[in-house]
Order: structure tokens, then C-alpha cells, then sequence
């Protein structure tokens, strides 16, 4: 894959008018909520622009022509609990996806990625599987999600995340060097605590309303 095939950095004025509302401490969970909808929704639009299509035909009111239909089957797994935040906003844009669970949390302390769930649906093998997180930061989570999600027999996988870190992004190309990253911001670096710096803090917490 050439570089720009591998990060996708989705730039545009709604994204960035909604990025600076999610980044703002002052933000609530009620205003939180739907600004990542808006911009999971701008950013699952970019993440599918490269969909299977195949001639159907229709009839309009006028005439009989050609038309489109999806060509693959489609998969959205968010990794629990922060992806959750996303899930509705691809639902809304593609109704007819299945959707699969993988529950991971990072251990405070170590940072290393801890598997508590997993609820995958059929057809893996041959769907395009889009795995959503807010927030790549040092990568496990998401270098872990995507070794599981091949194992159960994906193939075509697209990582959707609202804010990257670069050490994030270098852990998935190192490990998943075929899995495209789509994202609203590639940020500066990690802090000791491996918060993205600036980032916007913790995305689970901030969706949910916990500390
Ligand atoms: C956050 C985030 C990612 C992970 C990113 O989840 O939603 O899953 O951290 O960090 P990493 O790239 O260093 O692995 P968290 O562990 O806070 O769990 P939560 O969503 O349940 O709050
Ligand atoms: N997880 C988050 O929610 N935020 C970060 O900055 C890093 C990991």
C-alpha cells in the first residue's frame, strides 16, 4: 500500500468545528455524544470510498437503467466501551451492517491491552469489517482487535479513529501493514501516562459521563 493509502487524515470544516468541541474539557457527555457522531459519520464516508459495486438494474418512474448495489458485505466492531460512541453514526449512514463486540480495556499500569468480551458475527472471511475506536494511542488495543478480528477470518479490515497518536499509528502499520487507518487528526505524541497529547482525554469516560 502507498503511504497515503495506509493513513488517511480526513480534513474538512465540520470535522474540524467538531474536533475542537471534543477536545474542550468543558464539553459535557450530551454535547460530546453527537459531535463524534458527526464526525464518525464524515469519516466512515471516507473509509468506504473504495466499496465493491455491482451493476443492478432499476426501474424509475421514466425509464428501466443501471443502478449499484453494495458489492461486499459490511461489518462495523467497535472495541468497548469508547468505540460504542461511533457505532450508531455508521448504522444511521449503512442500516443493513451486522455489528460484533470486542470488549478490551488497557491496564492502567502497564498500558497493555486486557480482552474482556468478544460476540463476532458470521461472514468475516468475505465482508469488509470497519473496527472503530476513538482513540489509537499506543496501538494495543487496536494491533490487538485486528489480530483477533484475523484469526476469526477477516480479511479486508478499515480502522476508523477520531484521533491518532503517531506511536499508535506505527504499532498498527508494523503489525497490520494492509489495514488502512481513517482518522479526524494525527496528534503530536503520547504523555508518560500514554494519553494522546493534546487528545482530549479519556474518550470512554467523556462519552459515558464516568472519571
Ligand atoms: C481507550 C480507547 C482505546 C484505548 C487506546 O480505551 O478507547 O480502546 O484506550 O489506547 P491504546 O492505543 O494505548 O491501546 P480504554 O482502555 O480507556 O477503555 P474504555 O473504552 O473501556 O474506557
Ligand atoms: N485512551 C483514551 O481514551 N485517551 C487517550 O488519550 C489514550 C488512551
Amino acid at each position: 500500500m502507498a503511504a497515503a493509502d495506509i493513513l488517511m487524515v480526513v480534513q474538512h470544516p465540520v470535522v474540524a468545528r467538531d474536533l475542537t468541541v471534543l477536545r474542550d474539557r468543558d464539553t459535557p457527555s450530551s454535547a460530546f455524544r453527537p459531535a463524534l457522531n458527526r464526525i464518525a459519520t464524515i469519516l466512515a464516508y471516507h473509509a468506504l470510498d473504495h466499496l465493491p459495486l455491482r451493476e443492478v438494474p432499476v426501474e424509475t418512474p421514466i425509464t428501466r437503467t443501471i443502478g449499484h448495489a453494495i458489492d461486499t458485505g459490511l461489518i462495523v466492531v467497535p472495541i468497548l466501551r469508547a468505540g460504542l460512541g461511533m457505532v450508531d453514526a455508521i448504522t444511521q449512514f449503512i442500516p443493513d451492517v451486522k455489528i460484533g463486540h470486542l470488549g478490551i480495556y488497557r491496564d492502567k499500569t502497564t498500558h497493555k491491552p486486557v480482552d474482556y468480551y468478544v460476540n463476532l458475527p458470521r461472514g468475516l472471511e468475505t465482508a469488509t469489517v470497519l473496527l472503530v475506536d476513538p482513540m489509537l494511542a499506543t496501538g494495543g488495543s487496536a494491533c490487538d482487535a485486528i489480530h483477533y478480528l484475523k484469526n476469526a477470518g477477516a480479511r479486508h479490515i478499515r480502522f476508523i479513529t477520531l484521533i491518532a497518536a503517531p506511536e499508535g499509528v506505527q504499532a498498527v502499520h508494523a503489525a497490520h501493514p494492509d489495514v488502512r487507518i481513517i482518522t479526524a487528526a494525527l496528534d503530536e505524541r503520547l504523555n508518560e501516562h500514554a494519553y494522546i497529547v493534546p487528545g482530549l482525554g479519556d474518550a470512554g469516560d467523556r462519552i459515558f459521563g464516568t472519571d
